[in-house]
């Protein structure tokens, strides 16, 4: 994340004495991807952010992955996923694990009240909003969310989740770095002319919040699971930073869909690239308009990938005739030809417009099923090409 961003009260030259009204020094913090050799931010404290009293270790409620298999198209439907009205239940320790590989996991969380303060230090998040709305305050400052927002944390943010209501979130944990497409940007990590998105469309955290408190949890979770400090102050007593490194928004209204004459292939919906795995926006957008096109997708085996598709707005054109709504996620994993729905392709000839909005990962390794998706799995799917399974 290259742009560069400053917030609050910063010294003039970086690594210099800068002192707080009272006289004390400030500690500087660098927070750093790749060893000093990439983006970093600078942040200042008003206490030490090192300071801590207690480590625990925590008990990891992730449960097992199954492998898919037999090897199967599959239907899940988050929207059976339900906030249970009895229960807080918040967007962190709430996660329910939907799928799972060595380079992600995706979860779901319907989340309704406030989340302890959190820190991932395995990797990157990325948070979609499929529902709701939330503020975000990380150490950097708050990012207010809304239903079609992306969220991009980087490693080790410190943050946590004020639903406003309940908010339904689609969260991926990866195990390395999440951003645009290599491709989009310059050597110097502007935004290109034919990138779909840009700097205008993303939106960095307000002003640092300065929030006092002693002896504060920080849920952090790790390679090895899940650990509980206890900080001496509260993490969020940020007074300024700067940097390029920082947690940013982005909503999906934002993207550009980028069309031709003929089908253009996923790549063109691509948002964001991750360890083994992309994320793509399918935007509502003009289809293709040569006098002949066939405008829902050619049947395809992605032999390289596993292909998540999470339906979020509209009425997705190719899965017409399926039992697949709102909220639905398929999943068409390597090994398995998939392709519109029987009828869809001459239903949507002469057709110019779709109104569909989804969230689709690629990853280049198979996902395993979590708790999540055993728990809203539509079993008829995988039959739904034929119009007849095995019983
Ligand atoms: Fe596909």
């Amino acid at each position: 994340m290259p742009y560069y961003r400053s917030a609050g009260e910063i010294p003039r030259k970086r690594h210099t004495q800068f002192r707080s009204p009272e006289g004390g020094l400030y500690a500087e913090e660098l927070m750093g991807v790749e060893g000093f050799s990439s983006d970093s931010a600078l942040l200042y404290h008003r206490h030490l952010p090192t300071a801590i009293v207690n480590a625990e270790v925590v008990e990891d409620h992730r449960g097992p992955l199954t492998p898919n298999h037999p090897l199967m198209p599959r239907h899940f439907r988050t929207q059976d996923l339900k906030s249970e009205s009895q229960q807080e239940i918040d967007a962190v320790t709430g996660r329910r694990t939907l799928f799972g590989n060595n380079d992600v996991t995706i979860a779901f969380a319907v989340a309704t009240s406030p989340s302890p303060l959190y820190r991932n230090a395995a990797g990157d998040e990325l948070i979609y909003v499929q529902a709701g709305s939330a503020r975000i305050e990380t150490i950097y400052g708050a990012l207010d969310v809304a239903d079609g927002d992306y969220v991009v944390l980087p490693t080790s943010t410190t943050y946590r989740v004020l639903p406003h209501g309940e908010t339904r979130l689609y969260i991926l944990e990866a195990t390395g770095h999440i951003g645009p497409p290599k491709r989009y940007l310059s050597a110097k990590g502007q935004f290109l002319e034919h990138a779909p998105y840009c700097e205008r469309d993303q939106r960095g955290p307000g002003e640092p919040l300065i929030v006092d408190g002693t002896d504060v949890p920080v849920l952090v979770r790790h390679r090895a699971g899940l650990t509980r400090f206890t900080y001496a102050n509260h993490p969020f007593d940020v007074v300024g930073w700067d940097g390029c490194l920082y947690p940013w928004a982005f909503n999906i209204r934002d993207f550009e869909p980028i069309t031709g004459r003929v089908h253009q292939p996923p790549p063109v919906h691509q948002t964001f690239e991750g360890p083994n795995f992309v994320v793509c926006s399918f935007c509502p957008r003009k289809v293709d308009y040569h006098p002949l096109s066939i405008p829902v997708p050619y049947n395809h085996a992605n032999v390289d990938s596993d292909e998540l598709m999470f339906y979020v707005g509209g009425n997705y054109e190719a899965r017409k005739g399926s039992s697949i709504g709102l909220g639905s996620l398929s999943l068409h994993p390597s090994g398995f030809t998939h392709g519109p729905q029987p009828g869809a392709a001459e239903a949507s000839i002469g057709v110019d417009y779709f109104d569909e909005t989804a969230v689709m990962v690629d990853t280049f390794r198979p996902l395993e099923l979590g708790e999540a998706a055993g728990a809203c799995e539509d079993p008829a799917y995988a039959w739904s090409w034929s119009g007849r399974g095995p019983g």
